[in-house]
């Protein structure tokens, strides 16, 4: 059997089990292909990782089949967030829309578009920095995240950040900059100077979905991503280069 049939297999034998009210395989944790990939069940209190760095395949593994806020309820696929482990540079927006809980992967739909292609026009790929999220799993009907589902989830977050220790965070838009640095102070007062975060630099910038609202903010978001760059020691490819960007 190829590998895709495989795993669709295995979908379906794990639906049947969700179905008739498993939440997790009956299997002897000494079976060891099974083993490794079964996900503990969920903990009340979020966690606080904040003496030990742990790697993002270890995170995952401890948000499990997670069940910590409301949030679990209606949402299709957690979203952990993508990119490279070692990423120097991090964005961080707010949470799953309807396209990310579908496709289990951040950033995808209209307002992710707008992130890659900012991301290009900066010179850089989507594998080179790495896409996450304050929480995880997506606020029904693309609300924003309520202050105990943050408060349950920011904790992976910072595990995150501290497992990748990125030179430059972006937050992008009012809840991750807030959730990051605590503060009050709205975006429009944010955005543009690098905060600091636990010794990295921080920029705060506009949401791409506000972007989509407001298409003559790009311009100040791209000065940001100038900002960022020189951070990095990095330049912006010639605009001859990324034509359609
Ligand atoms: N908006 C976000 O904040 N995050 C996503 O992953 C997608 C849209």
């Amino acid at each position: 059997m190829r590998n895709n049939e495989f795993a669709a297999t295995m979908v379906e034998f794990l639906k049947v089990y969700e179905a008739i009210g498993f939440e997790f395989l009956p299997i002897s944790g000494k079976d060891e292909i099974f083993s490794s990939q079964i996900e503990p069940d969920s903990v009340t209190e979020p966690i606080d990782n904040s003496n030990e760095v742990m790697t993002l395949q270890a995170i995952r593994h401890e948000i499990g089949h997670c069940k910590r806020c409301k949030l679990h309820k209606t949402r299709k696929n957690i979203v952990f967030g993508e990119g490279d482990a070692k990423a120097r540079l991090m964005f961080i927006g707010e949470g799953p829309g309807a396209d990310e809980d579908e496709q289990g992967r951040p950033f995808v739909g209209r307002a992710g578009k707008l992130l890659t292609s900012l991301i290009n026009k900066m010179g850089l790929k989507r594998e080179d920095v790495f896409i996450a999220n304050v929480v995880k799993c997506r606020p029904p009907g693309n609300r924003e995240p309520e202050q105990d589902e943050v408060k349950a989830c920011i904790g992976f977050l910072k595990s995150q950040i501290a497992s990748i220790t990125p030179e430059v965070i972006v937050t992008l838009g009012t809840v991750a900059t807030k959730a990051i640095l605590a503060t009050d102070r709205p975006i429009t007062r944010l955005r543009g100077e690098f905060k600091d975060y636990k010794g990295i630099k921080l920029m705060p910038t506009y949401h791409p979905s506000y972007l989509l609202r407001n298409p003559s903010a790009k311009t100040v978001v791209w000065t940001d991503a100038l900002k960022v760059l020189k951070e990095l020691g990095l330049e912006a490819p010639a605009p001859a280069e990324n034509a359609g960007a």
